[in-house]
């Protein structure tokens, strides 16, 4: 198979990146060796900046989104014994949705099959080569078991965290800047209804909470723990007075429920740069991850893929390779605003694991500070929200 664009991954990134492309008449393979069924069972984050959704509804993908998802106007910050509200709205003139990644997933999916696009879920063995040149390639073998290779004009690696694609980039040529953080998240899924209007980043002695949603009935909920936490060491009740405790210290109560998911999420900040290799380019997770405070990573990664659609298609226009060192350039930008966000929300709501009642009391004052400060609760909610692309580089 001959194409323009070979994408590596059929996440969120390397589906959005084929109909982006698709819409500027390019075409484009994308390769997966998860199924789709896999990819929709993978619990994952559930907040939307508002161009986010924009990118989804605008686009074509689906209005699913406006109809299904929730917007949200605000959040709640609970700590120092009190719940606080801060208005995106008022402060941001801006929203997000509460709309599972997977239904966005589900909804990219749909879309690239309804146009016929080539995606193909559950390959194995997939390599790339001769990335420093002007024709690379996939090879992999397909859901049938036959050997394939895809030739195309530009290759990029929207393969997630662990992705094959960055490995392939030789360490002298790469930057790489690490963050270790000393705990992760126990994220839970109950049957239970919503315990607020709106989601609850709860700080208190014990560690940090976040109350989210999905539906009516399903909700979704996260406390701060070892990073390696065994799930078998926590019953539904064990989990429930700890989930209880935390809020409970800010004056919330939680309704309970049947808890159907458990699982640890483990915390790292991770970049490299640049976010191209020859003919390479590199985007979502592939090229950085961040810590799960403040629902920063498909946001990103959604960012990354309207930037590189826009400089692929002038570079393929002009036969111009020289034209994709923007890329690099306006998606990092982002990255290290969003890195730092997400860094400053998880530093000001986690308990370190030698906390004192200094580190305590600060916190508190810290959070104290920004949601009394119009400024600080402004600066908040612009993060939060996103920072429109007219704001960015
Ligand atoms: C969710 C996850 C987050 O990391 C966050 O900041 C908000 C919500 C979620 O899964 O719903």
């Amino acid at each position: 198979t001959t194409t323009q664009v070979g994408i590596v991954g059929g996440g969120p990134a390397g589906l959005m990146l084929s109909h982006l492309l698709a819409r500027r008449g390019i075409d484009s393979v994308v390769v997966d060796h998860r199924s789709r069924l896999e990819i929709e069972r993978t619990v994952r984050a559930g907040i939307l900046e508002a161009d986010s959704v924009r990118l989804l509804a605008d686009t074509g993908v689906s209005d699913r989104v406006l109809r299904e998802g929730h917007q949200h106007h605000g959040t709640y910050f609970a700590f120092g014994g009190e719940v606080h509200h801060i208005d995106f709205e008022e402060l941001a003139r801006a929203s997000v949705w509460l709309y599972p990644q997977t239904e966005v997933f589900i909804d990219l999916a749909d879309a690239r099959a309804a146009a016929g696009a080539d995606v193909r879920f559950g390959v194995s063995g997939t390599t790339v080569h001769d990335i420093t040149g002007d024709r690379p390639s996939i090879r992999f073998t397909d859901s049938e078991g036959t050997a394939q290779e895809v030739r195309c004009r530009y290759l990029v690696g929207a393969d997630g965290s662990h992705s094959m694609c960055r490995h392939e980039i030789p360490a002298s040529d790469l930057r790489q800047y690490r963050k270790e953080y000393p705990f992760g998240w126990f994220g839970i899924l109950c049957e239970a209804p919503r315990s607020a209007p709106e989601l609850i980043y709860n700080h208190s002695e014990r560690g940090f909470a976040l109350i989210s949603q999905r539906t009516e009935t399903m909700q979704r909920m996260y406390f701060q723990c070892d990073p390696d936490e065994d799930v078998d060491a926590w019953s539904d009740d064990r989990i429930w007075a700890e989930l209880q405790a935390r809020v409970g210290a800010n004056g919330c109560d939680l309704n309970e429920g049947p808890i159907v998911d458990k699982t640890v999420l483990r915390f790292r900040s991770n970049v490299v740069e640049p976010m191209r290799y020859g003919s390479m380019l590199l985007a979502g997770d592939a090229a950085h991850t961040v810590p799960p405070t403040g629902a920063k990573g498909l946001n990103l990664a959604l960012a990354d893929v309207r930037v590189l659609a826009e400089v692929l298609d002038r570079a393929l226009t002009k036969s111009d390779d020289d034209l994709l060192e923007e890329y690099s350039e306006r998606a990092l930008d982002r990255v290290w605003r969003s890195q730092h966000f997400s860094y400053w929300m998880t530093s000001m709501l986690h308990r370190p694991p030698q906390a004192d009642e200094f580190d305590l009391r600060r916190q508190v004052a810290e959070l104290s500070a920004v949601v009394r400060s119009t400024a600080g609760s402004t600066y908040l909610a612009e993060s939060y929200t996103g920072w429109p692309s007219s704001d960015c580089l």
